[in-house]
């Protein structure tokens, strides 16, 4: 569901040739935002990173050039990995993937950091956390955004399911996607049983009359 949800969208783009405009921040929340930025990720330069879900691959691209950190960039959707190619397949210092990322982290080379912009709600926590653990080095960090009030106004779960919601993309007919949208305790009681600590939560509100709120997770393997 959520890989075609994602496919069909890069098809749109793709067609209509559409081109991220650069990033000159990573806006954890929405494009836009007041986030943060780059900095939570700390000190990267020379640092190896993975993107998990890097979408059209901005993101990456933006830390390689200004923050000079090798990055691996994943994407499941063919048409989103297409796109990042396309846009910023010469960037010096990214390498853009196709695959699942769960799959990539059973075989990488172990990451100093992995992060992850609205992408790792998609995946099952019990799935995703202990191929992590498994691709970051002892010490690595997972920083992560992800949804705390939905576009449907329901405040997160407190419960370990995922939640059906359609997102409204620009120009398509809404789409079928499947998220976890966990409370802060969940998340930190899911991460610590997969031998994380976390570090912060940070809530992120979008734009005024916006119902939905983010959450920003940083975390340290164990
Ligand atoms: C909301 S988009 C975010 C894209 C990008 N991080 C950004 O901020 O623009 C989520 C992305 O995660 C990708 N994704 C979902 N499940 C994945 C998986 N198992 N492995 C790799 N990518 C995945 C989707 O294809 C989609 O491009």
């Amino acid at each position: 569901m959520n890989r075609l949800a994602w496919t069909v969208y890069g098809q749109f783009q793709l067609d209509r040739g559409f081109r991220t405009s650069d990033p000159d921040q990573i806006h954890w929340g929405t494009p836009g935002d007041a986030g943060p930025g780059a900095g939570v990720l700390g000190d990267i330069g020379g640092k190896r990173l993975l993107d998990l879900g890097c979408g059209g691959g901005h993101y990456a691209a933006h830390l390689a050039r200004e923050h000079r950190a090798v990055v691996d960039a994943i994407d499941v959707a063919p048409t989103q990995h297409q796109r990042a190619l396309f846009q910023y397949g010469d960037v010096p210092g990214v390498r853009f993937l196709l695959g699942d990322a769960v799959d990539h982290l059973y075989r990488c080379e172990p990451y100093d950091l992995v992060y992850s912009v609205h992408g790792l709600g998609y995946l099952h926590p019990h799935h995703s956390l202990p191929a992590l653990h498994r691709g970051l080095h002892p010490g690595g960090r997972l920083v992560f955004s992800v949804l705390h009030t939905d576009f449907h106004r329901r405040p997160p779960s407190s419960s370990l399911e995922p939640r059906q919601l359609t997102v409204q993309l620009k120009g398509l007919e809404p789409l079928a996607v499947q998220l976890w949208v966990l409370s802060p305790q969940l998340w930190e009681d899911v991460l610590t049983d997969h031998g994380f600590t976390v570090e912060a939560v940070d809530f992120l509100h979008r734009q005024a009359g916006d119902p939905v709120v983010d959450q920003l997770i940083q975390a340290c393997r164990a």
